[in-house]
């Protein structure tokens, strides 16, 4: 394989900036200086960019079910993280989380050993919608789903974007919502911004990629390059996913 195809499939830099840092003298194969972008590699020798050696293992991007009381971080003192659920072949990849759930929210999470998708989905440039099921305390109410759609001031003062959210149940407890930010606790302080609290959090969907309903709680999934154009797809499906809770409702 070519040197800059091994490169921009294991690190974050795009392929023009590859060839710059070949040009520049920064790449070294074997602790040789690599004067070619097309130079071949077979993939057992070790490869630096700035003295810093690049990983041989390709990309990786998983999606997990999270499961509660795991927290997303790569690794803790006293709390059992994401990484720790891991299947053995997945461990020691250099895999995080992408982005955070609370320890009490449960599933779509994304690991990932891939820095560039990692920036495209937590850079709050990007606007990748997430859904979230919402068990709250207290029917929703239509005011305070019009303050949500109208972009909700949290309780600090920190104004929210214009969000969607509307009832799925007939208590009118369980709501779908959709944001496109990520501020802390966000889902959890908005519904209490409108008085009310959330019970239950659970993220059904990120971009346009569904979590699979037989993907069970700590479960993980190789995701594939066409799923990955999924997640950053932001088309909404809001619609079509209220859609789909009424007919299995119903
Ligand atoms: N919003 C929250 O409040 N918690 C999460 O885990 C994710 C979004």
């Amino acid at each position: 394989m070519r040197l800059d195809k091994y490169l921009s499939e294991r690190t974050a830099f795009s392929r023009s900036q590859i060839k710059n840092l070949i040009s520049a003298k920064k790449v070294k194969v074997n602790g040789v200086t690599a004067s070619k972008a097309d130079m071949n590699i077979t993939g057992s020798e070790t490869v630096s960019i700035s003295g810093e050696v690049v990983r041989q293992d390709k990309k990786l991007t998983l999606l997990m079910n999270k499961p509660k009381d795991y927290i997303s971080a790569t690794e803790d003192k006293t709390e059992k993280t994401v990484i720790d659920l891991l299947p053995p072949e997945y461990k020691g990849q250099g895999l995080s989380p992408v982005g955070r759930l609370d320890k009490d929210t449960t599933g779509f999470l994304l690991l990932t050993n891939d820095g560039s998708l990692l920036h495209d989905l937590t850079s709050p440039k990007k606007h990748v919608p997430k859904y979230y099921i919402a068990s709250l305390a207290e029917p929703f109410t239509d005011k305070a789903q019009e303050l949500i759609i109208k972009g909700i001031i949290l309780k600090d003062g920190s104004q929210c974007k214009p969000a969607k959210a509307a009832a799925i149940s007939n208590d009118g407890k369980e709501v779908l919502i959709s944001i496109c930010e990520g501020k802390y606790h966000q889902v959890k302080r908005m519904f209490a911004a409108t008085g009310n609290r959330v019970e239950n959090l659970k993220r059904i969907a990120m971009g346009n990629m569904i979590l699979p309903p037989d993907l069970q709680p700590g479960e993980v999934l190789v995701l594939l390059d066409k799923d990955l154009t999924e997640v950053l797809n932001i088309n909404d499906i809001f619609s079509a996913l209220i859609t789909n809770f009424m007919k299995s409702s119903s």
